[in-house]
């Protein structure tokens, strides 16, 4: 293994570069790029762009050491940029999203960095930029979250083409809802957020929709409907996020359909312990994620539980079934997976 220092100074050098890869994507480096069948000039990007040619240099020059753009000497000693089919392919991808990763982490640094002290706040809620990066990431994701929901879920297809009352707790811009809503007009859907901004950009957003309507709830402080309860209940990356999940999954539970109601979430299900995950990169970014993202949100409340996205498979399945819940759990990537709840019999 490579020593503290190497791996440290390597770590630095990755961070550094991935701000210098949101920057170049940003600013419209990347898309002149991938405009372009010809290799270009750093003037050429700068002037197809708006941009100063000084830092578009800088930013090719960290592009190309980095191996993410090709650069080629002209005949006059110009150097040229392009990009290689593979990566042309690739930002047009769920990739696109996760440029902005960098930038959106530091956005939020100074402000999370108050709030590791002891004296100072405990949370902060979500900046719009954040709010923004949670929704673009939907544009890729919308159509995968549904396949997995449909594939995985038994008879959901089914219920949903013949009509069933649905809701989304958490649901940002309420993009995830307003797929399916489109998907199935026989079904009616209701994105619910705690944001009342949210709500009112949702409602603008979607209002095409008319088996979509919009809701302003606590999912933490979910009470009865008697008569009104859902078929299905869902949300994505939430669960984690709430200052009280126990309260929400008791509610959820509330607000389900007896006996056959479900409830379905996509959350992490890594093993919950950093001793266990030593080594796995993979894991180590959510624990930053969490630090920067997650933590703060949820620690609003100084009683939050502040779970974090790494909190683990076992703390997951745990908290579902003391709740009351009969629990599968579904993995579908290297850090995704679905949880199928319905109610259990003793419930
Ligand atoms: C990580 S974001 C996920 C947003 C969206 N579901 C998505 O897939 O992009 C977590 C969402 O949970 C919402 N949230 C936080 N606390 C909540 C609460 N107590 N009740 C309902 N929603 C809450 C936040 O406003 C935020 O939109």
């Amino acid at each position: 293994m490579a020593s503290f220092s190497e791996r440290v100074s390597s770590t630095i050098s990755n961070s550094l570069v991935g701000l210098a890869v949101s920057m170049s994507w940003e600013v419209g480096i990347f898309q002149a790029l991938l405009d372009t069948e010809v290799p270009l000039t750093s003037h050429q990007v700068a002037q197809a762009k708006g941009l100063k040619e000084r830092y578009v240099r800088e930013l090719l020059g960290c592009m190309s050491v980095a191996e993410f753009v090709r650069i080629v000497e002209g005949e006059d000693g110009t150097f040229l940029y392009t990009l290689e089919e593979e990566a042309k392919k690739a930002l047009q991808s769920r990739l696109a999203a996760l440029l902005t990763f960098p930038a959106v982490l530091s956005s939020t640094y100074s402000s999370v960095k108050e709030c590791v002290f002891q004296h100072g706040p405990a949370g902060h809620s979500y900046s719009d930029r954040v709010q923004a990066f949670f929704d673009n990431f939907l544009e890729y994701d919308a159509p995968l979250l549904t396949s997995a929901f449909l594939e995985n879920v038994p008879n959901l297809q089914t219920k949903l083409e013949q009509g069933i009352d649905v809701i989304e707790y958490g649901a940002g811009q309420g993009q995830l809802s307003a797929t399916l809503a489109s998907k199935f007009p026989n079904s009616h859907f209701v994105a619910s957020e705690v944001v009342s901004s949210l709500v009112d950009k949702s409602r603008t957003r979607w209002d095409h929709i008319s088996n979509l309507s919009f809701s302003l709830d606590d999912a933490c402080s979910l009470q009865e409907r008697p008569g009104h309860e859902f078929d299905w209940v869902f949300c994505n990356n939430v669960i984690h996020d709430l200052p009280d999940p126990v309260a929400a999954l008791q509610g959820i539970k509330r607000v389900l359909k007896k006996p056959e109601g479900v409830f379905t979430f996509l959350d992490h299900a890594f093993s919950g312990s950093p001793l266990k995950e030593k080594g796995n990169l993979d894991v180590a970014r959510y624990y930053a994620t969490g630090t920067f993202l997650c933590i703060p949100e949820s620690y609003q409340r100084e009683e939050s539980l502040a779970l974090g996205p790494c909190w683990g498979k076992q703390t997951s399945v745990g908290m579902l079934q003391n709740a009351g819940y009969l629990v599968e759990v579904v993995t579908l990537d290297k850090a995704r997976a679905l949880f199928i709840c319905h109610h259990s019999k003793e419930t």
